[in-house]
């Protein structure tokens, strides 16, 4: 590594970077110690405005875009290069942790802190980006932000796109506009010369394996489904079994149906049903509408792709007597990071003694989206027993600082010094 960018490396400090992360999870604090902090909703407003503030005291330059994507930029020789680009999202799932993306976020600026206080010149331009409504718990679907910028998501659709209580995205984005001005608008899909993002692990692997860095070879394919059983509401007391259109009776069964398509001796497989509501949820009433959602997951492209078509197929024949519409939210296929991107996170862990392994992202990631766009990768942490999506998530001051040393000596190769 060269003398200068060791001297970047060296300027990270574990105290300043813990400390940020803890001051971002007061927005959105929860009782239990997590984070409730919903894609544009007024704390991820207060958590931008923080961003913001940090940004201007070191004098970076700030920059957004249509879809609310925040992006601070340190600039390189070459002024108007495409940047070397680092970041994840200050969004949080409803009962989420401190971590998840919001590391990404802090570490990428505790990088350009770093980099800015050992006075390293590098050729290119790096930036920071906070990347809108990653986690989709509010306004789905997820990873908006950075599906937008690549074009994989029509800005329009995003901007239509509704809450549970019928807020329209776009309200909610000029309304964080609104309170974050000033900042220059950008065009996007912007050039970029490179893409790498830091993040938890989320998972028990590198916590088990006693490693403190995951060279992230992907992410496993995922794909959303939103599905509704309409049956016909009926008095509980009166109405007999035979006759009935019983929505829930038919959603247990869709469920159960999709369970054994699921079963899986390598433990691949990854099936989730995270949201289930009944209407009209009355003790004394058959219940005339289910709605819930299906989280489907796998590395393998084949087995992906064949799941993924099989699952609308069993739920309309499983509907029995109700009828069933399935909409999918998302789908992102299996992706392979840039090999290079990867040799180099894994030669600047070695550089720096830290323990390593190549691993396949479980989690879903802005990262998939930008991997089209340019040569990108991942570098994970160990959190916690591997807990995530979790208010008990937590991690240690000096993984996460290890995880930015490691990215602040990536960032600066490939930003050229
Ligand atoms: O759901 C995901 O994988 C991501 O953490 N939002
Ligand atoms: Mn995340
Ligand atoms: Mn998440």
């Amino acid at each position: 590594m060269k003398k200068k960018c060791l001297e970047a490396v060296k300027a990270v400090s574990d105290r300043r970077l813990w400390n940020r992360i803890m001051e971002m999870a007061e927005f959105g604090a929860t009782s239990a110690g997590g984070v409730n902090r919903a894609a544009f909703s007024s704390e991820d407003i207060e958590a931008r405005k923080l961003l913001i503030s940090w940004a201007r005291e070191l004098g970076f330059m700030l920059s957004t875009d249509d879809i609310g994507n925040i992006y601070v930029r340190r600039p390189g020789k070459l002024y108007d290069a495409p940047p070397v680009l680092t970041g994840s999202h200050l969004d949080s799932q409803p009962k989420g942790g401190k971590f998840d993306g919001a590391y990404g976020v802090l570490g990428g600026f505790e990088a350009l802190e770093a980099i800015e206080r050992a006075g390293l010149e590098t050729k290119f331009p790096i930036e920071v980006v906070a990347w809108s409504n990653e986690e989709g718990g509010r306004f789905q679907p997820g990873a908006m932000g950075s599906a937008v910028f690549s074009g994989e998501y029509p800005l329009v659709e995003a901007l239509n796109t509704m809450d549970r209580d019928g807020e329209r995205l776009s309200d909610a984005l000029s309304e964080t506009l609104g309170a974050t001005s000033g900042l220059q608008k950008r065009k996007i899909p912007f050039d970029i010369t490179g893409y790498l993002e830091a993040h938890i692990e989320q998972g028990p692997i590198l916590e088990n394996g006693n490693h403190t860095i995951g060279v992230v070879s992907g992410v496993q394919g995922l794909c959303w489904y939103r599905i509704e059983v309409y049956g016909e509401e009926a008095h509980a007391g009166t109405a007999p079994l035979k006759n009935r259109k019983d929505a829930l009776k038919t959603a247990v069964h869709i469920i159960a149906a999709l369970e054994e398509q699921m079963a899986d001796d390598t433990d691949t497989v990854r099936f989730t049903v995270g949201r289930f509501e009944c209407s009209p949820g009355a003790p004394s009433t058959v219940p005339g509408k289910v709605l819930f959602t299906v989280d489907f997951r796998h590395p393998d492209r084949h087995i992906f792709e064949e799941t993924v078509n099989l699952i609308p197929k069993i739920c309309k024949a499983s509907a029995g007597r109700c009828r069933v519409d399935v909409e999918r939210l998302t789908y992102t296929e299996p992706i392979a990071f840039d090999s290079n991107i990867m040799n180099l996170v894994r030669d600047s862990a070695n550089a720096l003694r830290l323990s390593n392994i190549d691993m396949v992202s479980g989690a879903g990631h802005d990262a998939m989206h930008i991997a089209p766009l340019c040569p990108s990768g991942m570098i994970f942490v160990p959190c916690e027993k591997g807990i995530s999506h979790n208010e008990l998530e937590n991690a240690t001051p000096t993984d996460l600082a290890d995880g930015v040393r490691v990215l602040v000596a990536s960032l600066t190769a490939l930003a050229d010094t």
